[in-house]
């Protein structure tokens, strides 16, 4: 949506008009320049221009499609699961026996977030918006659910923790670096992921917050950070992929079903009602999936 509105940071050098939208996708190799995937192989990743029938992409971004897995469901990973890898574990330092808070944790980053974090023996605070969110993220996997709708939820989230401490870690997708602050513990971290909820207007932080707390503030920027350093984007990667290949990650596809090109509006306008969870998958070429899917 930021993306669509030119809202979005990236906007201003890396998506400039005119582009295609779409920022993850599933498929099938049609040609490659190197032996790496050879044509007909299933591939996911991330890459700018995914709302099409074709897209040209660089061999870094993409990864062999599990066989476990379903084109869409390869889809309905992306990128979110590496970028919540490496803001949890490489950034945050997230360890075995600490508690997590994760806001936006129903969207499609925050859905991998707090799988990451119970793969690794971790206790999870997930905040949503609504009963039906809060039920799927329970399914996913969260130990303990807030509604950011109610009243001074940041006293419930710490309310959740021992003696009402606050939490070790919070990850932040929504872009609520104040509210997060209140909930961290004294010496807390906190990784600033995105601001979904932000609509590109994005906050100004009281920096006596982070003194009060002596907290750290890490920020995130996956992309980036492959075009500067692909060797840690692919230690990220790597990372993520044993918690895949050990069967800890579930990709999580929104009930509703979008077929065709033509169907993105309709998607797009269920996910700014805020009716979406995980990530709603928009299926393009489903014949050409099964013509190529091992049989299991
Ligand atoms: N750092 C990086 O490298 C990186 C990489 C990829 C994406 N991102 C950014 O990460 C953010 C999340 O991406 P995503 O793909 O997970 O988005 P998404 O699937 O659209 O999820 C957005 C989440 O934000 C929540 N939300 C929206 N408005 C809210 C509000 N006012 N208060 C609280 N929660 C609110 C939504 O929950 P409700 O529906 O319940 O409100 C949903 O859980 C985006 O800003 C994206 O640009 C960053």
């Amino acid at each position: 949506m930021l993306y669509a509105r030119g809202l979005h940071q990236n906007n201003r050098r890396h998506v400039k008009p005119p582009f295609i939208l779409g920022t993850e996708f599933a498929g099938i190799v049609t040609a490659s320049p190197t032996t790496s995937f050879k044509p007909g192989t299933r591939v996911f990743g991330s890459g700018l221009g995914s709302f099409a029938e074709y897209i040209c992409i660089d061999e870094g971004s993409v990864k062999r499609v599990p066989d476990q897995w379903s084109n869409a469901e390869a889809c309905a990973v992306g990128a979110s699961g590496a970028v919540s890898w490496g803001s949890l574990i490489s950034v945050a330092g997230l360890k075995k026996g600490e508690t997590v808070l994760i806001l936006g944790a129903s969207g499609g980053l925050g859905v991998m977030a707090v799988q990451i974090a119970k793969a690794i023996g971790v206790k999870v605070i997930a905040v949503v918006g609504d009963e039906e969110k809060a039920k799927k993220i329970v399914e996913v996997g969260a130990d303990e659910v807030v509604d950011y709708h109610s009243p001074q939820w940041e006293e419930k989230v710490k309310g959740l923790t021992d003696n009402g401490k606050g939490v070790d870690v919070v990850y932040d997708a929504i872009g609520a670096i104040e509210s997060g602050l209140k909930c961290l513990m004294y010496r807390g971290r906190l990784v600033i992921v995105g601001f979904a909820a932000r609509g590109g207007k994005i906050e100004e932080v009281r920096a006596n917050r982070i003194l009060l707390k002596s907290a750290t503030v890490h920020g995130y920027r996956f992309g980036e950070d492959g075009r500067r350093f692909p060797e840690r984007t692919k230690y990220v990667w790597d990372g993520f992929m044993k918690l895949v290949d050990g069967g800890r990650i579930k990709p999580v596809i929104y009930k509703e079903q979008y077929k065709g090109l033509e169907q993105i509006a309709r998607a797009l306008k269920d996910l700014e009602a805020h009716r979406t969870w995980g990530r709603a998958i928009l299926t393009i070429n489903e014949q050409a999936e099964a013509e190529q899917r091992p049989k299991l």
